[in-house]
């Protein structure tokens, strides 16, 4: 819970500051006298992400786009944020990176978005769909290792550099980390390019084919 508890005190220095207050020797947050653990079911979870107002995407957003799909599938896909469409209808990847992303599972793999489980690294969504500030990330990280808690995936698919950096700590460019297996926790964890980047190069295709070429054969396996 020290993510939890960290993102927490943040934001009460962040308040602070936003009063004048240069230094400060008010008592930080006590971590006793509030219930920091995060609820043991998904469905509890998401109930508690929908009131989030932990950062300032909950200002400008819509709707909070907590993540969707199977409670225990095997496979866990990350993306970076919500975009538009998301924003609106309360469910990840439903734009047009989704309609792709959603032919890549069903083509490669044989599954379909109620087979895995979809979410971001930041569940409101960033103005413009910028990327999301490291604060951002790590203020919604807690959501997003409860769901990995969770869920239990065997596999984690990260989409886009965004994703992989926020998630791993690592920020090796996204070109080079593509297609390598990684272990994240208990599950394999393989980053692969965006859809929205494959949008704008559809030549990349292949590679995230190969990607999922992986993921294929893992699959086998279980
Ligand atoms: N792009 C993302 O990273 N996530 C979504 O949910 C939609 C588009």
């Amino acid at each position: 819970m020290k993510n939890l508890h960290n993102a927490l005190l943040l934001k009460q220095l962040y308040q602070l500051k936003q009063l004048g207050y240069k230094y400060t020797d008010v008592t930080p947050y006590q971590e006793e006298k509030i219930d920091l653990l995060l609820p043991d079911t998904l469905k509890s979870l998401q109930k508690q992400a929908m009131t989030c107002h932990l950062c300032d995407l909950s200002k400008s957003r819509k709707k909070v786009v907590f993540g969707e799909g199977s409670p225990h599938a095997d496979i866990l896909i990350i993306g970076e944020g919500p975009g538009a469409t998301e924003d609106s209808s309360g469910k990840p990847f439903v734009g047009r990176s989704g309609e792709l992303l959603s032919k890549m599972l069903e083509n490669v793999l044989g599954l379909s978005r109620a087979d895995v489980y979809i979410t971001n690294i930041v569940k409101c969504r960033p103005p413009n769909n910028r990327v999301p500030t490291p604060t951002e990330a790590h203020t919604c990280q807690p959501y997003l290792l409860k769901q990995i808690e969770l869920i239990a995936p065997k596999l984690i698919l990260t989409l886009g550099a965004t994703a992989y950096h926020y998630l791993t700590g690592d920020d090796t460019g996204i070109t080079k980390v593509r297609g390598t297996v990684h272990t994240y926790k208990k599950a394999t964890l393989i980053p692969t390019y965006h859809p929205s980047y494959l949008l704008r190069n559809p030549s990349a295709k292949k590679e995230v084919f190969e990607d999922l070429l992986k993921v294929k054969e893992l699959m086998k396996q279980w």
